[in-house]
């Protein structure tokens, strides 16, 4: 799981289903052939319109029926069958490159770009994982985990959401601990399959552990230290990552971080997705990255939160 594959392809997807999971997010499942291979951390870029309406007309050039440039979007779990490939992603609506994607039905095509930018590494000396998510972050850190799981890492999924409407993933409420227990149970459906326990925070209280999930990591980690061979994976809103990436520089934990930032090519040409990483040998003792191709999975410790 340590280097980028190498391939990437154009194609038309197949949506096999698409289904609102909870306030403005859904879940599609795409299917495509001879997908090149890929891992956790890597998206692909999506079309979101139909090029297939947008002949030009006599009067003049067609009017798109969605947004010019293609949006980002991470891969939340992947299966292969043959020459076959099929990719869940979850997505937050919020503009019309994904109202264009939450209108689409089973067996309409979707054109995609990908594998894209640099995915997780996971160190062979890893024997244990927390993957901290926040909000919409969540999706590269599910494929994650039954990947960890497969390669013998046990991972612990801490996943905070601002309240339980917005929670996109299937869960038993009855295993779920609620008030301040800090204790992770087989809540997360999708994932008790391959036995990865979960601590589900809500910063209203309305599920799981109140309060923020940096407060539930440090917690966590005030209870019982982090053991050796622990690895932090993370994926939210930036705040979130930046207090992740404090509580394990403290801890002298190893921490990488999923990052996002407006796209316009996701091919290391528009430059429009700098990150700041520090980097000794510059002048400044820093220099620009790009999310999309030194990116999106960065060492926490090498970004300038
Ligand atoms: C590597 C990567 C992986 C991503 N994975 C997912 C995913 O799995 N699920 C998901 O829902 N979203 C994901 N995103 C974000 C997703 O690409 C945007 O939400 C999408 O492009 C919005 O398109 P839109 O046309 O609907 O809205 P737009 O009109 O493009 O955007 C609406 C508003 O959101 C802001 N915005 C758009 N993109 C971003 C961004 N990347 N960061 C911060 N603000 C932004 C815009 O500035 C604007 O204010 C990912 C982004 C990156 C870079
Ligand atoms: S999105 Fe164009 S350089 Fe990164």
């Amino acid at each position: 799981m340590n280097s980028r594959p190498a391939r990437q392809c154009i194609a038309d997807a197949v949506v096999e289903s698409n289904v609102s999971v909870c306030q403005g997010h859904w879940r599609f499942v795409l299917r495509a052939d001879r997908f090149p291979e890929c891992l956790p951390g890597q998206f692909i870029n999506i079309l979101c319109r139909d090029r297939a309406t947008e002949d030009e007309t006599p009067d003049g050039p067609a009017r798109l029926s969605g947004p010019f440039l293609r949006r980002p979007f991470s891969i939340a779990e992947l299966r292969r069958q043959g020459q076959t490939t099929w990719m869940d992603i979850i997505h937050h609506l919020i503009g019309p490159g994904t109202a264009w994607l939450a209108a689409r039905r089973p067996g309409d095509r979707v054109n995609i770009l990908g594998p894209l930018g640099r995915p997780f590494n996971v160190d062979p000396a890893t024997r244990r994982a927390v993957l901290v998510a926040g909000g919409i972050g969540i999706p590269p850190l599910l494929w994650l985990a039954r990947t960890l799981t497969e390669a013998g890492v046990s991972p612990l999924l801490l996943y905070g959401v601002r309240s339980a409407s917005v929670l996109p993933l299937a869960i038993d409420r009855q295993a779920v601990h609620r008030g301040r227990s800090l204790a992770p149970t087989q809540s997360v459906i999708e994932l008790r399959r391959f036995g990865v326990p979960a601590l589900l925070c809500t910063d209203d209280g309305s599920l799981g552990w109140a309060g923020l999930v940096t407060e539930a990591l440090a917690g966590l980690w005030e209870e019982r230290a982090p053991d050796s061979g622990t690895c932090v994976y993370t994926c939210g809103p930036e705040a979130m990552m930046g207090g992740v990436a404090q509580t394990c520089a403290a801890r002298g934990v190893p921490c990488q971080a999923c990052l996002e930032r407006v796209m316009g090519c996701g091919l290391g040409t528009c430059q429009s997705c700098v990150v700041k990483v520090r980097d000794p040998g510059a002048p400044a003792g820093w220099r620009y990255g790009l999310c999309c191709t030194d990116g999106p999975v960065f060492d926490a410790q090498s970004v300038i939160w």
